[in-house]
C-alpha cells in the first residue's frame, strides 16, 4: 500500500531507525528494491527524479508504481519526488499520484545557481501549503551539496568548475534550519554536510573535516523533531567499482559516504537516506561481467536478472545497516 512520507518517517523516528530512498527508473530497479524489502521485511522509499519520468515516461512511472503496490502487498511504499526545480514539478508528481515530494528550493530553478534563502522559504512554503491540503509530505533543503574538498557541486562524471560553492553555503547552519522548519512546514529537510550526487564525492575516505557527520548532531540538538534527510549518500561500493574497471570500464578512484558513517547520523536523526548511485555501480558492474563471462548470450533477460540481482544485495544490505529491516 502507498503511504505518505510523514508517517514512514514518524515511525522511523519513534523506532530509531532509517530509510535507504533508492531512485528508479525502470522495472528492474524496482523488482531490486521490492525483492530486497520482502526478504527482510522492510517498507520502501522509491524515489524518481525528472530525468526518471522523462526516461520512462510518466505514465510508465506511475504504474510501475501501482504494479509494485499489487505485486507485493505487504510492503507499505512511499513514492517519493525527487528533487523539484519548481513548484509546478512538485504539483505535477501531487496530480500523477506522489505521496510525498521534495521541493529543493536551495538552487534556483535551473538547478545550479544557489538561490537565496527567502526564495527557499517562499517556494517550499507554497508547495507545503497545498501538499498538506492533499495529505502529501513534503521535504526541502537548507544549504547546497557539494564538496568540502574542492567547493565544486559535484558533477555525474567527477568535472565540474572548482570553488563556486563557498564553505557556508556547503554546511546547513543549525540555527537557519530551525527558522526555515519553523517558517515552511515541511515534514522532512535535507542538509548539507559535505556530501555530493554521483561517483566522485571523495578523493580519499573521507575524515570528518570533509565528511562533517557532527553537524548533523548540531542540527539535530537544535531541531530534535525534524526528520533529517541526506542527499549524495551512495558509498561507492570498492568491489563494484573494481568490477567495473576489470570488464571493460574506466572509472577514476574514488569514494563515497561509508555506511558506518550514516549509521551513526541515524542515531542523530537523519531518517532518510538518498541512494541513486551504489545502485548504478551494481547494475553496470553486474552486466559488464554477465557479457563479459557469457559471450554467446544474447537475451536480455539473463544479463537484466544479474543486473537486478546485484542492485537488490545493496537493497538489502541497506536495509539491514540501517535497521528498517523487519519494519514494514
Ligand atoms: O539527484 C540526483 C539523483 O541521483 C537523480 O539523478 O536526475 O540523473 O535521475 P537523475
Ligand atoms: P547518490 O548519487 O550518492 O546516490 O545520491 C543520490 C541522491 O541524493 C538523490 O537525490
Ligand atoms: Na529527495
Ligand atoms: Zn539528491
Amino acid at each position: 500500500a502507498l503511504i505518505s512520507l510523514r508517517q514512514l518517517l514518524d515511525h522511523a523516528a519513534e523506532q530509531g531507525y532509517g530509510m535507504p530512498a533508492f531512485n528508479a527508473n525502470n522495472m528492474e530497479q524496482v523488482h531490486a528494491i521490492m525483492d530486497a524489502a520482502t526478504a527482510v521485511d522492510s517498507p520502501v522509499i522509491i524515489q524518481a527524479s525528472a530525468g526518471a519520468r522523462k526516461y520512462a515516461g510518466e505514465p510508465f512511472l506511475r504504474h510501475l508504481i501501482v504494479a509494485a503496490a499489487e505485486q507485493y502487498p505487504d510492503i507499505p511504499i512511499v513514492l517519493h519526488q525527487d528533487h523539484g526545480a519548481e513548484p509546478a514539478v512538485c504539483f505535477r508528481s501531487i496530480q500523477s499520484g506522489f505521496t510525498s515530494v521534495m521541493m529543493d528550493g536551495s538552487l534556483q530553478a535551473d538547478m545550479k545557481t544557489p538561490s537565496t534563502y527567502e526564495y527557499n522559504v517562499e517556494v517550499t512554503r507554497k508547495v507545503v501549503e497545498l501538499a498538506h491540503a492533499l495529505g502529501v509530505s513534503v521535504e526541502g533543503e537548507l544549504g547546497c551539496l557539494g564538496s568540502l574538498e574542492t567547493g565544486m557541486a559535484g558533477e555525474e562524471d567527477g568535472s565540474g568548475a572548482e570553488g563556486v560553492l563557498d564553505h557556508s553555503q556547503l554546511l546547513t547552519d543549525p540555527e537557519e534550519a530551525a527558522d526555515f522548519v519553523k517558517k515552511t512546514g515541511v515534514d522532512a529537510l535535507a542538509i548539507a554536510i559535505g556530501t555530493s550526487h554521483g561517483a566522485y564525492k571523495f578523493t580519499r575516505p573521507p575524515t570528518g573535516d570533509i565528511l562533517a557527520i557532527q553537524r548533523v548532531k548540531e542540527i539535530h540538538a537544535r531541531i530534535p523533531n525534524t526528520h533529517l534527510v541526506m542527499h549524495g549518500s551512495s558509498s561507492v561500493p570498492q568491489e563494484w567499482l573494481q568490477i567495473i574497471n576489470n570488464y571493460g570500464g574506466d572509472m577514476g578512484q574514488t569514494y563515497g559516504v561509508p555506511v558506518e558513517e550514516i549509521v551513526e547520523g541515524i542515531k542523530h536523526g537523519v531518517r532518510k537516506v538518498n541512494i541513486d548511485t551504489d545502485l548504478r555501480m551494481a547494475s553496470t558492474g553486474a552486466v559488464r561481467k554477465f557479457l563479459a563471462e557469457n559471450p554467446k548470450d544474447f537475451d536480455p533477460r539473463k544479463w537484466l536478472k544479474a543486473s537486478t540481482k546485484a542492485m537488490k544485495d545493496i537493497c538489502q544490505a541497506r536495509f539491514e545497516a540501517f535497521g528498517s529491516a523487519g519494519q514494514a
